[in-house]
């Protein structure tokens, strides 16, 4: 991995601040990141952001006797940072629905296509990314910089694998900005709070929903927090969202949403249908062709009409 045992930069030299250690998932290596204190119109920030205890700024604690939904979601992209934990649950799920790996694929094009759509046709230059996942190819930043060099990218999760990955997520083009903030999707406040110190919410603000709203139960409102979220974007703003589909392959999906939840610990999945995860662009207008598919949200070429379990869309706040 790029910059192991080495310390981040900024663009005046080395960056300050202090380190945290990870075990790595592969290969047991300990990493160092460096926190750098957030800083609007900088380089490099990143934080982790739960609260002022200092004892949060110690080790990043890696439980890896549970499968984690970050990890598991990597090894279905074929990526290698996942435990044994995350790789039983990632191979019970297949077994019960193959299609997976289609619809994560599926899902990660997805990503990339909005994120490139918003950039270059709607001119959004600001992205906040909650549940940002280990990196992979196309993460938001390197789409929307590869349009305009000058986009602001605030990255949130709160997996401690994302968090260790969080400098390859911050290699922000010297026109624009990223940050990470380790929080929980819950916290909005906190979210908009930290997210503030590099995105100006008096203009536009793309927030990105990807895979992870299905990760936070009904009792927990869901859909008031993309409210809230919304609320506090200006006019002009886009919601990007995509949700695992309970009503395509719906035994499949279930019977694979049964077994992961037997082994995420306290984290469970819960699948929505198309008109429960329409609801959650209320107040918002959706961008053609609304709420489909992700392999016909604006393909490039005509897609294939094999099915994807999973909704997306794109809405614009008035
Ligand atoms: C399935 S991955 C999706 C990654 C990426 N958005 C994509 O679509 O390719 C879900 C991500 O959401 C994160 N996540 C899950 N629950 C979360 C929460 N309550 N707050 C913040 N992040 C969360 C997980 O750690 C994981 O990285």
């Amino acid at each position: 991995m790029p910059g192991v045992g080495s310390r981040a930069k900024g663009p005046d030299g080395p960056a300050r601040g202090r380190a945290i250690c990870a075990l790595l998932p592969n290969g047991g290596r300990w990493l160092h990141l460096v926190r750098i204190g957030a800083r609007k119109g900088g380089f490099l920030s990143a934080e982790r952001d739960r609260g002022a205890d200092p004892a949060d700024e110690g080790p990043v604690q890696l439980d890896t006797s549970v499968a984690h939904m970050a990890r598991v979601y990597d090894y279905w992209l074929g990526g290698k940072d996942n435990f044994a934990a995350d790789r039983a649950a990632a191979e019970q799920a297949i077994a019960a629905n193959p299609g997976i790996l289609r619809d994560v694929r599926a899902n990660r094009a997805f990503l990339a296509r909005a994120v490139r759509y918003l950039a270059a046709e709607r001119g959004i230059r600001q992205f906040l990314d909650i549940g940002t996942g280990i990196p992979t190819a196309n993460n938001t930043h390197e789409v929307a910089q590869s349009v305009a060099p000058e986009c602001r990218v605030v990255y949130v999760d709160n997996d401690p694998v994302v968090l260790t990955h969080a400098r390859a997520l911050l290699t922000s083009a010297p026109e624009g900005a990223t940050a990470y903030i380790d929080a929980d999707l819950r916290d909005t406040r906190r979210i908009l709070e930290r997210a503030a110190q590099t995105l100006d919410f008096s203009r536009p603000v793309a927030v990105t929903l990807l895979a992870i709203l299905h990760l936070i139960p009904d009792e927990d409102d869901p859909r008031g927090i993309v409210a809230t979220l919304m609320a506090a974007t200006a006019s002009g703003s886009y919601l990007a969202l995509s949700h695992p589909a309970g009503d395509i392959r719906p035994a499949a999906v279930a019977e694979m949403s049964r077994r992961i939840n037997a082994r995420l610990g306290s984290t469970r999945g819960t699948m929505r249908n198309h008109a429960q995860i329409a609801r959650f662009f209320d107040g918002l207008t959706l961008v053609e062709p609304g709420v489909v598919q992700p392999q016909w949200w604006r393909p490039a070429t005509p897609s294939s009409d094999a099915e994807v379990a999973v909704w997306c869309g794109v809405a614009r706040k008035a």
